[in-house]
């Protein structure tokens, strides 16, 4: 089971309580600490959480970084507790871009939470899918001599593109298809998020701002999940004639 969520809402919420929007981070980093541990509650066994997208860059100075001092923060303080909870730490997104020594958080995080078995936690920082896909297609040109190329879409070639995909993120899953999408803050979009990978994914959108999201409603969201009939474009309790690409 991946759950893939977009924490939207965290200027919002702190602009309603006439706080800088840096507050709304701030409160929404602790947020992401309670969610995981629901998340590990739930035998959930891939959580993406996208932190920063590629065009956040563009948001004022002292806004980046503070969402970069909170990201860096909760990785140097929470890894151990991710220990012992058997939480495994993968960052995605342009790594190369993060400054040297945010990188080598990351990697130190990755390292002392490597052998955690009961939930990988992805959290998207400098994250664009439509960047994935671009790179996934420049490898593929490289590469003539691979099935894919033949433009014929199964099983086989929807997974190895996938998997370029993945390594163009830096990404450990090895099932990256993410099964449900959560946004908060009531906007309904994906804003570059996981486009190949929610192609079957099932979408709870939640009002409710980051921040004041908590187990309950990621509870809810798991029960709305449950009550969906995923049919991946076949019918009803029908067996698949012809098994298709990512829709298997
Ligand atoms: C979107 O809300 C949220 C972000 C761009 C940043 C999310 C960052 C965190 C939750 C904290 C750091 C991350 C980790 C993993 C500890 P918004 O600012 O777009 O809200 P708005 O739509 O109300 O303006």
């Amino acid at each position: 089971m991946h759950v893939a969520i977009i924490m939207d809402g965290n200027g919002r919420w702190a602009e309603r309580r006439g706080l800088r929007r840096t507050a709304g981070h701030e409160a929404g980093a602790r947020t992401v600490r309670r969610v995981v541990e629901a998340a590990v509650r739930a035998n959930i066994d891939v959580l993406t959480l996208y932190a920063f997208s590629s065009d956040n860059w563009s948001r004022p100075a002292d806004e980046v970084d503070r969402v970069m001092w909170l990201f860096r923060r909760y990785l140097q303080s929470e890894a151990a507790h991710c220990v012992e909870n058997g939480v495994r730490i993968s960052v995605i997104g342009q790594r190369e871009r993060l400054t040297l020594g945010l990188r080598r958080i990351i990697e130190q995080a990755e390292q002392v939470t490597a052998g955690g078995r009961r939930l990988t936690l992805q959290l998207a920082v400098d994250y664009s899918a439509r960047n994935a896909i671009i790179r996934a297609a420049h490898s593929l040109s490289l590469d003539s001599g691979s099935d894919e190329t033949s433009g014929d879409m199964d099983r086989g070639t929807s997974q190895s593109f996938a998997k370029r995909i993945a390594d163009a993120m830096h990404s450990q899953v090895d099932e990256s298809s993410v099964d449900l999408l959560i946004r908060t803050g009531g906007e309904r979009r994906l804003s570059d998020f996981l486009l190949w990978e929610c192609a079957y994914a099932e979408l709870v959108f939640v009002d409710a701002y980051w921040p004041d999201f908590g187990e309950a409603a990621f509870q809810a969201a798991l029960e709305e999940f449950d009550r969906r009939e995923r049919r991946f474009g076949g019918l009803s309790g029908s067996r698949p004639a012809q098994l298709a690409g990512d829709a298997i």
